[in-house]
């Protein structure tokens, strides 16, 4: 019994001291004669490369610090290390350069290490991780950025030409960005290899990929622009370095319990509740999951949410970080509205129609559109079949990627006809990009009917552009895009910029609370942090502003409210204000950096 406990204890005590000083030495610390070496190797007559067996790391760090163009130590064709020709030529002042640097030497370079392993996929998060990598070459002409890529099969100037020509992030420092290409682990964080335990597995894939990142360049500074928690075990605990987490989804949070039948994490003690035993065992593995994301999240000294439903989510599973005085805040993603704003096409008076931008499927919801817009008809102008200029029409555009996403769209071409609109509705399939300005600038009106969309990038196109909101109060579009100058939390069924309403058929609407009596309109109810607030139905609102109150949509009016949207997009959505605030969380880390190397390091900052 004692030898085992004994064993135990050895076995961890080996992991701990692995992971806290043998790793960091193998990482950092290049061999006594490193000098020789590299002399060696600039002084031979033709170029070869170094011998540096299993401490490409350290040699790395150094001749890229040092070196006129860093870029040049990515290692896209192999892992081997050459010393730039150019650096070659000037080696006294490049092996100058390749001295250890004190903490606060201000000519000190930093690392920058973007942990993105889909570096080159050209979606939303790579966006915010080019106007990040951008941000931060911008901030120092002393910051340097590691990409950590698996995409190898793309090389380093295809995807930077990428970032160019599909986000038009331009101007970027080439010189200054490093590819550090991973190898050996990409299969293990793809979801798809992991048939079960898929979460547990990626964490592992993650753990071991970090690693691989900080064996080939370990960095200054940890940026995880992707999600995978599993990377600051060793950026915490190895390099203990800072580290930044741009997050755009939790991968778990508490919501997914609901679907067990032990749903509250407390419920784990109540053992004699336990009548089914696989949802037990179930629960508790999700809950030994969120857990590990509770613990991995405590690493982050720095969580940036993408907008406000992502930040309750982080603020309420990442509670560790703030007692730590590390902190959660809401970061938007770049969206390049200064472009939308200043690309105005025409100056026609706009045409009564509500635009709804949004690929076609269920959850946008365009059948409640259609069916309340159908009440609308009915109820105020009985027995018409065709519009007048006063009745508003609906134009739905969107994209059909998939099968389901043209079974939807026929749905709706057929439910259309059921309920005699075609004169009302117009349909514009997978219209190019030019005509979905046009559309923008000669509409009036931009809808928006999903529940709980967590953002709606569509809705912020809308007000860039001057079609007036008209929205389903809930998550992003409530949240965050459609709100007044003062940004307060709680709002009224229309503001300064544009109108909101809910509807029956929304999930968390709760019957047993019925409608406001005291209101003549009878509007739904919604809680709010636990105030009510009262909302109209689409086809309320629409008989409000379209015949009862047309004072609020009178044409003054609206040129007011486009023109405080427009104001309002640009401060919290253009990538303006996000190369600004990212620029600010740089000089922080910055100089949590020099604290965490003087505080955290010990004696391997004195040799490394
Ligand atoms: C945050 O990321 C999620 C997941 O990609 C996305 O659905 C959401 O729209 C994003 N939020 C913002 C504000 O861009």
């Amino acid at each position: 019994m004692m030898w085992v406990l004994l064993g135990i204890i050895t076995v961890i005590y080996l992991t701990y001291q692995t992971f806290n000083s043998i790793l960091p030495n193998y990482f950092l610390v290049p061999p006594r004669n490193w000098k020789d070496k590299l002399l060696k190797v600039i002084n031979y007559n033709k170029p070869i490369y170094l011998k540096i067996g299993y401490k490409r790391s350290s040699y790395r760090r150094r001749l890229l610090l040092a070196s006129e163009n860093p870029s040049f130590y990515t290692n896209y064709i192999n892992n081997k290390l050459k010393i730039n020709p150019k650096d070659i030529q000037n080696k006294n002042k490049f092996m100058e350069e390749t001295r250890r640097r004190d903490v606060d030497d201000p000519k000190r370079r930093i690392l920058y290490g973007f942990y993105h392993p889909y570096a080159n996929n050209g979606g939303g998060g790579e966006r915010v991780l080019w106007e990040a990598v951008k941000s931060t070459l911008n901030a120092d002409s002393k910051n340097i950025c590691a990409i950590y890529t698996s995409n190898l099969d793309a090389e380093p100037l295809e995807i930077l030409n990428k970032v160019e020509n599909k986000f038009h992030i331009k101007g970027m420092d080439h010189s200054r960005i490093v590819f550090i290409y991973l190898r050996k682990f990409n299969k293990l964080i793809d979801s798809s290899y992991w048939k079960h335990f898929t979460i547990i597995g990626q964490l592992i894939g993650q753990i071991l990929s970090s690693l691989e990142a900080c064996f080939e360049l370990s960095p200054d500074v940890w940026v995880d622009t992707m999600g995978l928690p599993g990377s600051y075990f060793i950026a915490s605990i190895v390099l203990k370095i800072p580290i930044i987490a741009y997050v755009h989804y939790p991968i778990l949070q508490e919501d997914m319990f609901n679907k067990l039948k032990y749903n509250k994490l407390s419920d784990i003690w109540k053992l004699k509740n336990v009548i089914d035993l696989k949802n037990y065992i179930k629960f508790i593995y999700w809950s030994i999951l969120y857990y590990i994301y509770v613990y991995l999240g405590s690493y982050v000294d720095l969580t940036l949410a993408n907008g406000t439903w992502t930040f309750n989510h982080m603020k309420k599973i990442w509670i560790y970080n703030q007692p730590l005085g590390k902190h959660i805040t809401t970061l938007y993603p770049p969206c390049g509205t200064e472009n939308l704003v200043k690309e105005e096409t025409t100056n026609k008076e706009r045409e009564n129609k509500l635009l709804y931008l949004a690929q076609f499927r269920p959850e946008k919801r365009h059948i409640l559109i259609l069916k309340e817009y159908q009440q609308f008809l009915v109820n105020n102008y009985p027995g018409i079949a065709k519009p007048t200029p006063e009745i508003p029409t609906l134009v739905f555009a969107g994209s059909c990627r998939t099968k389901d996403d043209t079974a939807t769209l026929e749905f709706l071409q057929q439910e259309t006809q059921l309920l005699k609109l075609t004169n009302f509705v117009e349909f514009k399939v997978d219209i190019s990009y030019k005509e979905v300005i046009e559309l923008l600038s000669v509409c009036k009106f931009g809808l928006n009917a999903m529940w709980n969309e967590h953002f709606g990038i569509g809705v912020v196109e809308y007000i860039a552009r001057g079609c007036i909101p008209i929205v389903h109060a809930s998550a992003g579009p409530y949240l965050d895009i459609v709100k007044n100058e003062d940004d307060e939390p709680k709002q009224d069924w229309h503001n300064s910029i544009g109108f909101f309403f809910k509807s029956f058929a929304d999930p968390d609407f709760n019957p047993s609370e019925q409608l406001v009596e005291s209101n003549e309109n009878k509007f739904l109810l919604f809680e709010f942090n636990g105030e009510i607030l009262e909302f109209p139905t689409l086809e309320q609102l629409l008989t409000i502003i379209f015949i009862k109150d047309k004072e609020l949509i009178s044409h003054a009016r609206l040129n007011k409210m486009r023109h405080i949207g427009k104001e309002i997009v640009i401060d919290k959505f253009s990538n303006e204000i996000f190369d600004k605030q990212w620029i600010g969380y740089i000089k922080e880390i910055d100089s949590l950096e020099k604290k965490y190397r003087d505080e955290r390091r010990g004696k391997l900052e004195k040799v490394y």
